[in-house]
């Protein structure tokens, strides 16, 4: 059985992007392979959010992972920094990519360029999510478009390790969909549709239906009135295609050939959309109401994911050279306590 492996940041709300180019993947995956998933609170720290807000959004994120889907009998959903091998791996990971390799990523490039203050750990990112996918195993990565160059970075670290130490990792690929993997905002639809980006144009998964509605027919589309597929000349309309491709699992090209009008397009998007999310959100409400079961099941989920990270982490510090960690254990009599006399 394939090992799958994605994870999310918990920064602002989910969207509609986040649905289609990811988690509906997970959710599927966890079928038919062994699906680990984990909600990235210490990638969030790089843009260094409130402290109680982050622990809010990680709740909610882990919350709305179950509300999408997922199945927490099928699947181990944990939280990142609650299994101390991640930064730990992430440390071996920045020793075995290259300062150019890093500066090469986009992601960095365009949220280096927005902020004022700029950490290491933004720059260092891709090493982190590395390590996220390395101590499973994997060997699929279900991701939208914009994480492929930091998979495929992923891969080359995976490979130059192997190479400097011995067999240590499994290879992943990433799973990309074919319509939905790049959703762009709907009022500047050459930009992707982001959670960070403050935008009228981001449907968030927990949006009224009312402004579902009213968010498409305000969507940017063009003025020649015409409806097919081509995300260059026509990104707005295009986007409105593979959004509705996505939600109805068709082809873009396909859904093109129902339309002649973008007011209909439009309104059909929105219907579809909405009922893509609407038991989501019914699932997310009840969840709600129950904040202890979704720690319950974050604890199993950590308990269940380093049993298999421990492993992989003694593989690979062993493979490198590093000498095992002593086992710290307690005299019978418990003479020893630890305190000064
Ligand atoms: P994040 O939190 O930005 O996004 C989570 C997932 O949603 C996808 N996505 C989109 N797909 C289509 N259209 C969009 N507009 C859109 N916006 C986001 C992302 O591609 C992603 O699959 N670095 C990652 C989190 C991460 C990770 C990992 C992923 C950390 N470790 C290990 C995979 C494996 C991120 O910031 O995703």
């Amino acid at each position: 059985m394939a090992r799958v492996f994605s994870g999310i940041q918990p920064s602002g709300s989910m969207h509609l992007g986040n649905l289609l180019g990811a988690l509906r993947n997970w959710v599927a995956y966890q079928n038919e392979h062994q699906a680990v998933y984990c909600v990235v609170d210490l990638h969030a720290l790089t843009s260094a959010p409130d402290p109680a807000e982050l622990r809010q959004s990680t709740l909610a994120a882990a919350s709305m992972l179950l509300s999408a889907g997922i199945d927490p009998e099928r699947s181990v959903l944990f939280v990142q920094s609650a299994v101390g091998e991640h930064a730990e791996l992430a440390w071996m990971m920045e020793c075995t990519v290259g300062f150019g390799e890093l500066r090469r990523m986009t992601q960095f490039k365009d949220k280096s360029g927005r902020s004022e203050f700029v950490s290491a750990g933004l720059f260092t990112y891709p090493a982190l999510q590395s390590a996220d996918i390395l101590l499973y195993d994997t060997d699929l990565v279900p991701v939208g478009d914009d994480q492929r160059q930091h998979i495929e970075l992923c891969r080359d670290i995976a490979e130059r390790f192997n190479r400097r130490y011995g067999d240590t990792f499994t290879v992943p690929t990433h799973v990309i969909p074919e319509a939905g993997a790049r959703v762009m905002d709907l009022q500047n639809p050459n930009d992707k549709m982001s959670k960070s980006l403050d935008s009228p144009g981001t449907v968030g998964i927990l949006d009224d239906p009312a402004v579902v509605a009213r968010k498409f027919k305000r969507a940017v589309t063009d003025s020649d009135n015409e409806v097919y597929y081509d995300p260059v000349a026509k990104p707005g309309v295009s986007n409105l295609l593979g959004i509705l491709a996505s939600a109805t699992d068709r082809s873009p090209e396909a859904v093109a050939e129902h339309y002649t009008q973008y007011g209909r397009l439009k309104a059909d998007t929105a219907d579809a959309v909405n009922n893509l999310l609407a038991p989501i959100r019914d699932r997310y409400l009840e969840l709600s109401a129950e904040p202890a079961e979704v720690v319950r099941i974050l604890e199993t989920g950590a308990a269940r994911a380093r049993s298999v990270a421990a492993a992989t982490l003694d593989r690979a510090r062993n493979n490198a050279g590093l000498i095992p960690r002593p086992s710290f254990h307690s005299p019978p009599d418990g003479s020893d306590t630890g305190t000064k006399p």
